[in-house]
Parts: structure tokens; sequence; C-alpha cells
């Protein structure tokens, strides 16, 4: 459904790899909600995704991109208001990696340089692309900034590992961040937790079949998908949102607040009698 709530607005896409990807879901959205952007990801990704077919349905140019190099983030920019001929609306980080839990290395047995490959990717590339932002002055006055984050940066998740710590950096980030741009050009920041989602991402995480299951049984609204999260975030993005800053939002159908719910309850119940027999 349109509600043109994006008309006439340019933005920036992080992190689309293929249609599973809860940034490919937000491109979608943007577009039918009539905004134009451009999209981007590193070069590996461009090669084995399917970039190149949104950017076509979006009609969208790809611009790729490691996001910890700050040459290469500047080019995204640059290259950004040249194709729209001037300053961009909003921006959206949705990139995570974590060759730890990719490589299955216990939190308490981590590789050191893939620690901070992980915290370089998926948290402070937030503050390089923020940074490359203000200083090329390439985002209007009441613009709207996005990055995609997880309750591990508040609650123990087994097998989340450091992309536990790279979540909590990245709110941070947003805080710390938001409060100078807010300041400074009334430019928000803000970060979405969202429920765990099956993308390629979300399946490295030791035991997320379980972890949907779990979260599912505990929120009274069940999971956010990522076309959930497509919505919120076109709202986020819109003028809607105005004084929204600085903000870690869930996005995860009650699952933050919750301790017990009924049907967890039930499904634990369940087991005691089976491990009473
Ligand atoms: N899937 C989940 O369960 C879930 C839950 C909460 C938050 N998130 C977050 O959502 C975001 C998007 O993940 P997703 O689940 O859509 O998975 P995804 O695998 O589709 O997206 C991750 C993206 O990060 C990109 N990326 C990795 N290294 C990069 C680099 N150096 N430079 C630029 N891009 C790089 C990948 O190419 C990919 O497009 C991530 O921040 C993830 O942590 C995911």
């Amino acid at each position: 459904m349109n509600h043109h709530l994006l008309e006439g607005k340019k933005g920036i896409i992080f992190g689309a790899l293929d249609s599973k990807s809860i940034a490919w879901k937000i491109a979608a959205r943007a577009h039918e909600e009539g905004a134009v952007f451009t999209l981007s990801n590193t070069p590996v990704a461009l090669r084995f995704g399917e970039i190149n077919r949104l950017a076509e349905e979006c009609h969208a140019e790809v611009i790729p991109a490691d996001a910890t190099s700050v040459p290469d983030l500047e080019h995204v920019f640059r290259r950004s208001m040249e194709i729209f001929g001037g300053k961009i609306d909003f921006v959206l980080h949705s990139i995570g990696m974590s060759m730890n839990v990719r490589k299955q290395r216990d939190y308490d047995d981590v590789d050191y340089d893939y620690f901070h490959k992980t915290i370089d990717i998926s948290a402070i590339s937030f503050h390089k692309m923020l940074q490359v932002a203000k200083k090329l002055d390439a985002i209007n006055n009441w613009g709207s900034v996005l990055a995609l984050s997880y309750i591990a940066a508040q609650r123990t998740l087994v097998g989340y590992n450091d992309m536990a710590d790279a979540k909590a950096l990245l709110e941070s980030i947003a805080r710390s961040f938001g409060y100078i741009y807010g300041r400074e050009k009334q430019i928000r920041i803000n970060t979405i937790s969202q429920s765990p989602t099956r993308t390629t991402a979300g399946s490295g995480i030791k035991g997320i079949e379980g972890l949907l299951d779990f979260t599912e049984r505990m929120s009274p609204l069940g999971n956010a998908t990522a076309d959930e999260c497509a919505d919120f975030s076109i709202v986020l993005f819109s003028d809607l949102a105005r004084k929204v800053t600085m903000q870690n939002i869930y996005h995860d159908g009650g699952f933050s607040s919750m301790a017990m719910s009924q049907k967890a309850m039930i499904q634990y119940n369940k087991c005691l009698e089976e491990t009473d027999n």
C-alpha cells in the first residue's frame, strides 16, 4: 500500500544482498513510497548477491563500497549527490558480519583479528558513514539515518557472540552522533532493534531456529518480519517521525518487555513433565 510517505526524498541504502535481506525489503518499500535512492554493498556481495535485480526494479544505481573504507564511503556519498543533483534525505545502515560467528569461535575463544573486523564492519562503519556525510554536508536538515540492531546489545543471548558487543557500540554511536547532528542540522539518528529474522546474516547465528521459535512464543504480537521492519523504517525516514532521534526502538512484537508468556510456560511445563517421567 502506497502512502506517498517518501515522495521527493532521496537516500542511500547499504546492505541489500538478496531478496531475504532486511535492506532489500526496505528498498522495495521506499521505492513504493516514492523515494529515489542509490544502493551500495561490497564488490563481493555485488558478484554473489542479486542486488542488480533490485536496482532494476527500483531504478537505482549500485555503487560498490566496503563500508569500513572511508574513501569508498566518500565515493558513495559524492556519487549519490551527483546523481540526485543535491543533498540526500535518508541513509540506511543494514550491515553486519562476524568471522567469529562464521567460523564458530566461541565468545571465550574469539580470534582478535576477527573481533576487530566484527566491530569495524558492524559498528564503526556507522560512525564512518556519519562522519563522511557530515564532512561532505551530504544530508538535508531534518534528514533521517537508521541502523539495524538486535537485543543482544542489552541482554545476553547464547550464540550471538561478538556481534553483541558490536550492536552495543552501534547503538551508542547513534546516541553520541545523534546529539551532534541533531543540534547542528536537525538530522535524526536511530537504531531499530529487530526480531530475529531469516536472512543470510540471521542464519549464521547459532541455534537461530530455536531462537525464532522461542521469541515467537514469548512475544504477544509474534516476531516482527522483515516486511514489517521495512514498514516501520519508512515511518522513521518520513516526516511523520521528525522529533524521534537518538533512540534504539524495539521492533520485536513486545519480546523485549517480556519475562514469561503463557505459550512459553505451556512449553516449559511440557518439557518438565517429560523429564520428570
Ligand atoms: N537477521 C536477523 O535476525 C537480524 C536481527 C536484528 C538485526 N539484524 C541486523 O540487520 C542488518 C542486516 O542484516 P540482514 O539480516 O538483512 O542480513 P544480510 O546478510 O542480508 O545483510 C547483511 C549485509 O551486510 C553486508 N556487509 C557485510 N560486510 C560489509 C562491508 N564490509 N561493507 C559493506 N557491507 C557489508 C553484506 O554484504 C550484506 O548485504 C545487520 O546489521 C544485522 O545485524 C538482523
